[in-house]
């Protein structure tokens, strides 16, 4: 069964969405396989954004997924990586659509960071690496 990993990252945890994006994954009709609460290290990801590690954003993002604890979820079904990534919404939570968790429930906060609530794997490549690194 195909696997990835969502993470509500600490933005979501703090303003209590935690309950909002987990019935949104189980009524789309995927199953959760795990769930842990992290508080992430900046060696944690580091591993995890290897893609970023050398952007100049880096260390802002750093601080952002250090802001508060992380909930990090297994999610399993049938083309689950790209389902979720279709159930987050785009990168940026103005532009993403409505339907979407970063388009219904993000927003600027005017504070340069792009704050979107959720992480999810974007490839079953991506999904195994990362679920060995947060499980
Ligand atoms: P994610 O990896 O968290 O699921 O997000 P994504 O694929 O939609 O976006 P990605 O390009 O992988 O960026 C990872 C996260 O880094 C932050 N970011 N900040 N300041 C910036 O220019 C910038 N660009 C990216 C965001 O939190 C983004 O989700
Ligand atoms: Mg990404």
């Amino acid at each position: 069964m195909e696997k990835t990993l969502l993470l509500i990252k600490p933005d979501g945890v703090k303003r209590g969405l935690v309950g909002d994006v987990l019935a949104r994954v189980e009524r789309k009709g995927y199953t959760i396989g795990a769930l842990a609460m992290v508080n992430a290290t900046e060696d944690l990801l580091g591993e995890h954004y290897v893609e970023h590690r050398e952007k100049p954003f880096f260390p802002e993002l750093v601080e952002y997924m250090t802001a508060g604890p992380i909930v990090a979820a297994i999610i399993e079904g049938a083309r689950v990586v790209e389902g979720i990534r279709s159930l987050c919404g785009s990168t940026e939570p103005t532009a993403a659509a409505p339907g979407t968790i970063r388009g219904d429930l993000g927003r600027d906060w005017g504070n340069g960071q792009i704050e979107n609530i959720v992480h999810s794997s974007d490839s079953v490549e991506s999904a195994e690496r990362e679920i060995s690194l947060w499980f």
